[in-house]
């Protein structure tokens, strides 16, 4: 990898692919060259790009996609989709560059890393062209988890989400903003315009993210107790998730119960937590202070609070885990496993 390397932004136009953009200048991510791809339908469109490395701020103008573009590219950050992701990817990496990849598509290959700077670092070290950025909701639980397991093994994880819509991607935000208007103006229910979820999220909350399992579980869900095992190396964690949209425009919310092997106090969990890289603790109930999606977007960490015992198993806690899952959850990871390669 060279010291300054040439990078392509595939999905430029998307909201984490906005985002990879904002990332590589907050990082100064030492690249000498950043290229915006996206679909035909962006093609010569401008991105406002406030630099990084020997990139000089100013304008990136859209290119279509194609099999060609990867041409001379040493990293390339992707978030278009799995399909997109599966069409480029002997393409990308037939080029000799590594592919970053947001999408589920290629997670859990053998031979696919599946990286969380914060846990799994040495597994960047065995990629053959491609590494996988974990699942959002996947990501700043684990992040959480790791100071936690290095006390003691994890035997079980319950985790209740609240995913905001911004991980539907950049229309499913305009979707909220402009149903919640529609609404509040009186638009009759039938008439509101549905696109981006399989009901209503303006006032609601809905219990479905990605497609139903043969189990009646959910893909997003399955995705959080695969992920987990694959990035922290155990396969004997076992996790339950409940996946949830909720109308928020940006950051996850996480309620984790976690039952440990041996007893772990309140007291050396939120030592651990403090140390960890990544994380924030973020615990003052008496001042009523707690994570929050409405106070953490654009944030870089992840913010833990509610930490507590619980008491209804052996050796358990209780904690709610904030991130900007546009940021950590997405770009944010992605450019550290950039990083990483450096
Ligand atoms: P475009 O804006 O041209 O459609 P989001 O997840 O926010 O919806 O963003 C998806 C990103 O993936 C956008 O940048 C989008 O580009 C890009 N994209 C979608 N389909 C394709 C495709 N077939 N080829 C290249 N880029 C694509």
């Amino acid at each position: 990898m060279p010291e300054h390397p040439v990078v392509a932004v595939a999905g430029a136009t998307g909201a984490v692919g906005r985002e990879f953009l904002q990332v590589l200048h907050d990082l100064d991510f030492p690249a000498s060259e950043v290229r915006a791809l996206a679909s035909s339908r962006s093609a010569g469109k401008e991105l406002p790009f406030l630099g990084c490395g020997e990139v000089a701020p100013g304008n990136l103008v859209v290119e279509e996609m194609t099999p060609a573009s990867f041409g001379g590219v040493d990293i390339a950050l992707f978030s278009a989709g799995a399909s997109v992701s599966r069409k480029m990817r002997e393409a990308v990496v037939a080029a000799g560059a590594v592919m970053i990849d947001n999408s589920s598509a290629f997670r859990m290959e053998d031979d696919v890393p599946l990286v969380v700077p914060e846990v799994n670092p040495q597994d960047v070290a065995w990629h053959s062209g491609v590494i996988a950025n974990p699942n959002c909701s996947t990501i700043q639980m684990v992040v959480a988890l790791k100071p936690l397991y290095d006390l003691s093994p994890i035997k079980r994880v319950v985790v209740s989400t609240y995913q905001a819509a911004s991980g539907a991607g950049a229309p499913a935000m305009a979707e909220l903003y402009d149903q919640t208007r529609a609404f509040l103006e009186g638009t009759p229910e039938e008439e509101l315009v549905i696109d981006a979820f399989q009901h209503r999220i303006a006032f609601n909350v809905i219990p479905h993210i990605d497609v139903f399992m043969d189990d009646d579980s959910t893909k997003e869900e399955w995705k959080m107790v695969v992920e987990t095992k694959k990035i922290m190396g155990d396969d004997n964690i076992k996790v339950a998730a409940t996946c949830v949209r909720v109308p928020v425009l940006r950051c996850h919310g996480e309620a984790i119960n976690v039952e440990f092997a041996d007893e772990v106090s309140v007291a050396d969990a939120r030592r651990a937590l403090e140390a960890a890289p990544g994380v924030c603790v973020m615990d003052d109930i008496k001042n009523n202070v707690y994570p929050m999606p409405g106070i953490l977007a654009g944030t870089n960490d992840t913010y833990v609070g509610r930490l507590r015992k619980d008491p209804t198993v052996d050796h358990g806690l209780a904690m709610w885990v904030v991130a900007d899952q546009i940021r950590k959850g997405a770009a944010l990871n992605a450019v550290q496993i950039a990083q990483l390669l450096l």
